[in-house]
């Protein structure tokens, strides 16, 4: 049994990953393949438990180190209830941010050191990464303004400054760059059919050899 792809989406707030992950997940389905979608943090059940600890009440509930052990936390139990079982039989798995949302948050934003995020990250969850990953970037303030549009109490990061944003927008753009072969960063300010269209032609050049539509 070949093992399954994983699939992250990475980005700012209000870039569209949801969404896009939903049509993504949509057209490989059309096209007779098992995938499962899933997000970070969260996506079994003791992930959801520690999720609601980190995406609601105040800004500085948490200093970052604790943040950054609490999002791997919710990772390790994530990766062996959910994403591990399903690749194993053969299921793609597509993600709402990974991995690089705890270097570009608690790293690039926060200002926690680059190495104490990847020792983490390593000690929790080995060298397993995502197969491909997909990057929406668009400008903090269009994305905080699409954000601020959903409402909802799960609005901690949202409430953290324009400053904290750039620095994690420019997180991600710097870890697109040192691992070109893993991600690809799409430009989200096209509609939502043109950004589908942009992730589809990656997802068949980058995975080529699977059965991609
Ligand atoms: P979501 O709004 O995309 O569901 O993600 C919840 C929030 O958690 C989002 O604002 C980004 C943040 N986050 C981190 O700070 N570090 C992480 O490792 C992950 C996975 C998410």
């Amino acid at each position: 049994m070949t093992r399954g792809q994983f699939i992250t989406f990475e980005g700012g707030e209000g870039a569209g990953k949801s969404t896009q992950l939903k049509l993504l997940a949509e057209a490989l389905d059309h096209a007779g393949m098992e995938v499962v979608t899933t997000r970070e943090p969260g996506g079994s059940k003791g992930a959801e438990t520690i999720r609601a600890l980190l995406v609601t009440g105040e800004v500085d509930r948490w200093d970052a180190q604790t943040e950054a052990l609490l999002h791997t936390a919710a990772r390790r139990d994530h990766l062996a209830k959910t994403v591990w079982p399903a690749l194993e039989r053969g299921t793609w798995v597509i993600c709402d941010r990974f991995a690089d949302s705890t270097l570009a948050y608690q790293g690039y934003g926060h200002g926690l050191a680059k190495d104490f995020i990847t020792g983490l990250t390593r000690l929790a969850i080995g060298d397993f990464a995502p197969d491909l990953t997909l990057i929406l970037d668009l400008p903090v303030e269009e994305g905080l303004k699409r954000a601020g549009g959903r409402g909802g109490a799960e609005d901690r990061y949202e409430r953290m400054g324009m400053a904290f944003h750039e620095r994690l927008r420019q997180g991600f753009l710097d870890i697109a760059r040192q691992d070109p072969d893993r991600c690809a960063v799409i430009d989200a300010t096209a509609d939502v059919d043109a950004v589908h269209q942009a992730i589809l032609k990656v997802v068949k050049g980058r995975l080529l050899g699977f059965c991609v539509p």
